[in-house]
């Protein structure tokens, strides 16, 4: 099938947007940030990538679901911009739904959700404890797409990357185990995904 974007985005038969089945898996940013009057926010982000390695940039889109609301990430990063992404291992899935939740402006999902944090070094925002990986990072750029008809605005929050947290459990012989690391990924609908099977190939000569 082919569908013109433009005419809606669950053209027959598909039943749902299937636009998060197509782009996956995603990776998760598991995102800290602080509001100006030092209330900490957490939330995750399947719309997060990294864009660069050296020096290293990433990127996350907090949506607003409606004309009349932004995401207290949004928020919180035009106040202080400053985020932590944490990374989200399988054995933490829970945890990180928990965070998903539409708490009110303020809630500090560290303590709603019983998640333990730790300081950050480099950035004011804290970080998630359990999380084997965290990048501290500092905002670069916020990108505010194109208002839809209705008055939603998506956003692109662009971060460079200036400190890293990496648990010593997850380096063996001098390199990060991906399947130590153990990423849970986002797919489509409500389905998420683990890492299979693992295999190297190198590039063309
Ligand atoms: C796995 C997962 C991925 C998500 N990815 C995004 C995303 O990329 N962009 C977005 O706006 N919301 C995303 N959400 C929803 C937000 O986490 C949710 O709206 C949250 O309440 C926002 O919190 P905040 O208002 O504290 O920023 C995702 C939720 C889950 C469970």
């Amino acid at each position: 099938m082919f569908f013109e974007t433009a005419h809606g985005m669950r053209p027959a038969p598909l039943i749902h947007n299937p636009f998060n089945a197509l782009v996956c898996p995603r990776p998760i940013g598991w995102i800290s940030t602080v509001d100006s009057s030092g209330a900490h926010n957490l939330a995750p982000f399947s719309y997060f990538n990294a864009v660069s390695s050296d020096p290293p940039y990433v990127v996350f889109a907090p949506n607003s679901p409606n004309a009349n609301r932004t995401k207290d990430t949004y928020r919180n990063v035009n106040e202080v911009p400053e985020f932590v992404a944490n990374f989200v291992s399988v054995a933490d899935a829970e945890a990180m739904n928990a965070s998903s939740k539409d708490y009110p402006h303020g809630a500090d999902e560290f303590a709603a959700c019983g998640i333990a944090a730790a300081p950050s070094r480099l950035v004011r925002p804290q970080r998630v404890a359990i999380a084997k990986a965290a990048l501290e990072c500092r905002v670069f750029q916020i990108v505010n797409l194109p208002k839809t008809p209705d008055g939603r605005q998506n956003n692109v929050v662009i971060g460079e990357v200036v400190g890293i947290h990496v648990a010593d459990d997850v380096i063996v012989d001098g390199r990060v185990d991906e399947a130590l690391l153990a990423p849970l990924s986002r797919l489509g609908y409500m389905n998420y995904g683990v890492l299979g099977r693992i295999f190297a190939m190198d590039r063309p000569a």
